[in-house]
């Protein structure tokens, strides 16, 4: 069930659109923001919410790749494996943080502290290699800087 502050948060949304559904990335997004995931429950809440079947939201769900239909550790690491990143070497970033957190790309630490996930484009290519976590931008990456920057995510 949507709570309250998550019905406020949605209509908020609402009145920048021209119908519910038009609303319903920014509602996955919403739900997200608050539980970490969207779950099969959270689909058919939302749906219900907007007027729209759970099959159609769903599939939004599913194309949208910013939508995690899982659960994620506490932080979540995008890694961009698109063609700027890829060229200036995002496997050797991808690689060192996997070592480093003992999990692989997709998968989580046993201690629910990361999520790694790939991910398209991030829009910096012209500082590749780039990752993403919880918002935080980090640009122009090697090896080397990864230590320090996992460190600051308890
Ligand atoms: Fe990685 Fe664009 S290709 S940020």
């Amino acid at each position: 069930m949507l709570t309250a502050e998550e019905q406020k948060e949605i209509n908020e949304e609402l009145a920048h659109y021209p119908n519910k559904q038009a609303v319903c990335i920014d509602a996955m997004l919403i739900v997200q923001r608050r539980r970490g995931w969207v779950s099969d429950e959270d689909i058919h809440d939302i749906a219900e919410f907007l007027g729209m079947s759970t099959a159609d939201l769903d599939g939004v769900a599913t194309f949208y790749n910013l939508i995690r239909r899982k659960p994620v550790g506490r932080h979540v690491a995008l890694i961009c494996d698109s063609v700027s990143c890829w060229i200036m070497g995002c496997e050797r970033v991808r690689d060192q943080l996997c070592a480093r957190l003992g999990t692989t790309l997709g998968g989580s630490t046993a201690d629910g502290r990361f999520t790694l996930l790939p991910n398209v484009c991030l829009g910096a290519c012209d500082h590749a290699p780039v990752m993403m976590i919880d918002g935080d931008l980090y640009t122009n990456l090697d090896e080397r800087q990864i230590d320090p920057i996992l460190d600051r995510y308890k």
